[in-house]
Formats: structure tokens, sequence, C-alpha cells
């Protein structure tokens, strides 16, 4: 029997119309435009308001890609949620994105592994496709990141923004296509520099917590630059080396969108041509688990079948990695 590989079939993605551009920020802290875009990148940011999480964005996606695909959610044998914002602490926001789909045949769960969830889904989801255990997953990354921000903190305020995208991996036996390999890497190193204080079980919520602001992302900017600005272009040439690839062999990379810095002296170091670094930072901002693909899904029309994608991710804990995938459409 030939092996199994998993293929990308469809992917999809969606932001809440409303934003909040530089000038909103520089009214709620001292600000300005010209220093968030010198120094990050980002222009606006989508914020999905009320009582809405991350689950709302993704079943707008999940079930545009089951109407294109014109497939039934019982087909769906897993569901696979990155995020770091879920809905609720539990159960994990796979079951309520399935339950709001009606999904019923198959099972979910949530990753969280910062902003490197979707490689890390990804690449998991590949697992249970090749060995047989299910023929189609959806990966999903949906982040109500304006949830845990603080609109107190000019250093991270201007960063964040909500959105969900996701992808059907479908199992194929056609040979050199989908996904290829991936390389995923962590460190706790990162949980000092870039976590949330309280609102887990060693912090629970209290009015003190809430007082001291602790329910909001607290970040070491510089020392989670340093890293970041290192470890994407890093595990990718380990990517390429360890299947016999150049350098030039990349066709396009789609890099975590967290600061437009790092994504240039990532494209900059694997010496790609600016139109090969996938960006949309100035738009989106850093949207965690949604980044990667969110820009797949907005320069799908691009790819051409056999061109080499790297996706590669650098988040909290830290964790780092790197996905080649030759595109299959
Ligand atoms: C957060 C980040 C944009 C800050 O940029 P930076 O160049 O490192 O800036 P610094 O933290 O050194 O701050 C420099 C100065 O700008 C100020 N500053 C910070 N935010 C500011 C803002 N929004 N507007 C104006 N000034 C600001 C600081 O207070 C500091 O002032 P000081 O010199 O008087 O103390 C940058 O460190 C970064 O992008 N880090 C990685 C974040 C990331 O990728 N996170 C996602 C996880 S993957």
């Amino acid at each position: 029997m030939s092996k199994i590989h998993a293929i990308i079939t469809a992917v999809e993605g969606y932001a809440p119309e409303d934003v909040i551009d530089n000038e909103m920020l520089s009214k709620m802290v001292d600000t300005n435009d010209e220093w968030i875009m010198t120094r990050i990148g980002i222009k606006t940011r989508h914020i999905l308001k009320g009582d809405k999480g991350p689950s709302d964005m993704a079943k707008i996606v999940v079930d545009k890609i089951l109407k294109e695909k014109n497939i039934s959610p019982d087909e769906i044998g897993l569901i696979i949620c990155c995020t770091v914002t879920p809905d609720m602490q539990f159960p994990a926001t796979a079951n309520i994105i399935a339950d709001k789909c009606g999904i019923k045949n198959g099972f979910g769960f949530d990753i969280n592994a910062g902003c490197s969830g979707f490689v890390y889904g990804l690449t998991t989801a590949t697992k249970y496709i090749e060995s047989g255990f299910v023929k189609k997953a959806l990966v999903i990354g949906a982040e109500k990141m304006t949830s845990i921000v603080d609109y107190q903190d000019r250093a991270t305020c201007p960063i964040f923004g909500d959105a969900a995208a996701a992808v059907l991996l479908e199992a194929t036996e056609e040979e050199n296509v989908g996904v290829v390999d991936a390389i995923l890497h962590s460190d706790g190193v990162g949980v000092k520099h870039l976590h949330q204080v309280a609102g887990g079980s060693c912090h629970p919520a209290t009015i003190d917590t809430v007082m001291n602001r602790q329910h909001f992302i607290y970040q070491e900017g510089q020392a989670v630059f340093k890293w970041a600005v290192v470890k994407m272009a890093e595990v990718t040439e380990e990517l390429l080396e360890r299947n016999n690839m150049q350098k030039s062999d990349i066709d396009y990379l789609l890099p975590h969108q967290a600061n437009l810095r790092i994504i240039k002296a990532t494209g900059e170091r694997l010496e790609l041509k600016p139109e090969q670094v996938l960006v949309n930072i100035q738009e989106y901002g850093n949207t965690t688990s949604a980044t990667i693909p969110m820009l797949m899904y907005q320069n799908k029309e691009k790819f051409k079948k056999g061109d080499n994608l790297i996706l590669t991710s650098f988040g909290a804990g830290f964790t780092w990695g790197a996905i080649l995938v030759k595109w299959a459409l």
C-alpha cells in the first residue's frame, strides 16, 4: 500500500469588521502612528466586540470550508482549535466549534502553543492523517487577543488583533504534495518573558488579580524580539537542510506576523525577495494562532501546484517551528 500524505484542500479566513487604528490608540495611551509604524509596522487591528469568542469567528470559517468543498459535517474526523484565548477554560473551544457547526462524528481538542499554535496544530493533524487514523481534519487558528490586551499598556496594546482562519486537511496517496516535513521546538525559558499571570489554577481570578491587571498579556518585548528574530530563520534553515533543499527552493515564506522588523530580518537571512515573504501585519496585527492560516487564505490564488511554502512561527512558551508544504491545489 502506498504511503498516505496530508494535503491542504481548502483554506478560509475571517476578521471582524470593527478596527482600532493607531489614531484611536493614541487617544488611549501615550503613543503615535510614527512610533508604531517604525517599531512594529501595524496600522490597524480588527476587534471582535461583545459576548462573542473565537468559536464564533471559527464557525464562519468552517461553514465556508464545508460549503466550498460540498462536504457534510459528518465527514470531519478531527477538529483542532489552536488558541490562547479559548471561549472558556473548559471545555475545549474545538468542541464548541464542533457543536456550532454540527460536527458529530469526529473528535476535537485545543492546542495552546502561543503564536506557534497553527504550526503545532497542522503538524499534529498531519500525523493523524498519515497514520490513517482520520481522513479529514480541520485545523483552526482562532483568537480574541483583544480580550487579554491591556489598553493602558502602550508596549503591548498596539500589537494584537482578533481573527480566525482554518485549513481542511485530507488524506491522499498522491506523491510529492502536501505537508512534507515539520520541525517543532520549545524552551520553557520563555515563560518568564511572555505570559498571563492570573486566571489559571495557580492564580484564579480574585478582586486583587483584577485590580492588579494580572489577566492581561505580560510581555518583555525586547527578550521576545531577540529570540523571535533568530529562531524562525534558524528552524527554517534546519528544515531546508533536512530536506536537501536550498534557500532558493522556497517559493513563499509564511512567517508568523508579530513585528514587521522580525519578518523582514527573517526574509533577509533566508535571502528571499520581498515579494516571496508574505505579510499582512499592517492590517491585522498579531492574531497569534490565526496569522499563518490567514496569510495562506489571502494569498491562495498566488500559489501554484508544487510550490514550496514554508510556514514558520515563534511564540509564547517559547515555542517555534517550521513546516514545508508542497501546495497541492
Ligand atoms: C514590543 C516591541 C514592539 C517594543 O519595541 P522596542 O523597540 O523593543 O521598544 P522598547 O521596549 O525597547 O521601548 C523603547 C521605548 O519606547 C517606549 N514605548 C514602548 N511602547 C511604545 C508605544 N506604543 N509608543 C511610544 N513609545 C513606546 C518605551 O517605553 C521605551 O521608552 P524609554 O526608552 O523611554 O524607556 C518589540 O520589543 C517587539 O516587537 N517584541 C516582540 C514582540 C512579539 O513578537 N510578541 C509576540 C509574541 S511572538
